[in-house]
């Protein structure tokens, strides 16, 4: 039987060597320092391959342990699109947007996306046992949370026993540490997908205020399926962003130890 360390490094020879491109860091943070959260869109429309090409890099944003538990709902649907506009309150940022994404977590899927994963080791066959033996029983300790959440006191126990004596991850426990597991991942596909509009020379609206409840209807999300925020984009409207950008001192945020 092979042991399996949680995070345990692989060794040198099975890992392939892979180049660092060379990047644009002014391109970047030109893209960083333009992209603000736009309330009132143009008429513009956004070509389908811009389109496609933003929706790649949301799916290429780093993501827990890669099982990738995330679904961006593309309303195109007129009648939909209306009626989501009125779960997001109506507001402008979303009445006024060409295209309207959902983002949502889907901690839901975790099993299915490991299965997958197992699947694709098979399909390669020249995946470390190491790899194999994290996807058939590490993200199965760390990710069940059983029926109705039932396994969350024993790992709690679990965890808080083992983590007396050595460093011990602890989240996520149940199946809230699930929703916010998911969620994680998720926002990160969000940054992504708007950067990625930004560098197209579009523009986008990120949206919490919305009626979650009736969007998963909307889209026949199951509940445990998490709206992590709507994404309206387009080609920003003159005056469509509501004044210079605003941010605390740094000094506040930025920690050193
Ligand atoms: C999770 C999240 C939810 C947000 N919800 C809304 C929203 O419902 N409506 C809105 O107009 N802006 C919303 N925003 C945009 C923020 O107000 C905006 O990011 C913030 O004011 C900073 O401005 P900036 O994005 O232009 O830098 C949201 C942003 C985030 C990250």
């Amino acid at each position: 039987m092979v042991k399996v360390k949680m995070f345990e490094a692989t060794d040198e020879n099975s890992r392939p060597s892979m180049d660092a491109p060379k990047t644009d860091a002014k391109a970047f943070h030109d893209i960083v320092n333009s992209r603000r959260s736009v309330r009132f869109f143009a008429d513009d429309v956004i070509p389908q391959d811009v389109i496609d090409q933003c929706l790649d890099a949301a799916l290429k944003a780093p993501n827990s342990s890669n099982l990738q538990t995330w679904e961006i709902h593309h309303v195109v649907d007129p009648d939909k699109k209306k009626e989501l506009v009125r779960l997001c309150l109506g507001q402008p940022a979303a009445s006024t947007a060409k295209e309207l994404f959902v983002f949502v977590a889907r901690p839901d899927l975790w099993k299915r996306n490991n299965k997958w994963m197992l699947e694709e080791f098979d399909r390669r066959g020249d995946m470390p046992e190491k790899a194999y033996q994290y996807f058939k029983k590490i993200t199965r300790l760390i990710y069940t949370t059983g029926f109705l959440g039932i396994a969350a006191p024993f790992k709690w126990l679990f965890y808080n026993i083992r983590g007396i004596s050595k460093p011990t991850p602890r989240e996520p426990m149940g199946r809230w540490g699930m929703t916010v597991w998911g969620h994680k991942s998720t926002a990160l596909a969000c940054a992504h997908f708007m950067l990625a509009m930004r560098a197209h020379g579009f523009d986008t609206c990120p949206m919490e205020g919305l009626d979650s409840k009736r969007v998963k209807k909307l889209l026949g999300l199951p509940r445990q399926a998490g709206i992590t925020m709507a994404i309206s984009a387009g080609k920003r409207a003159e005056g469509g962003v509501f004044g210079d950008r605003f941010r605390f001192d740094i000094k506040h945020f930025v920690i050193k130890h």
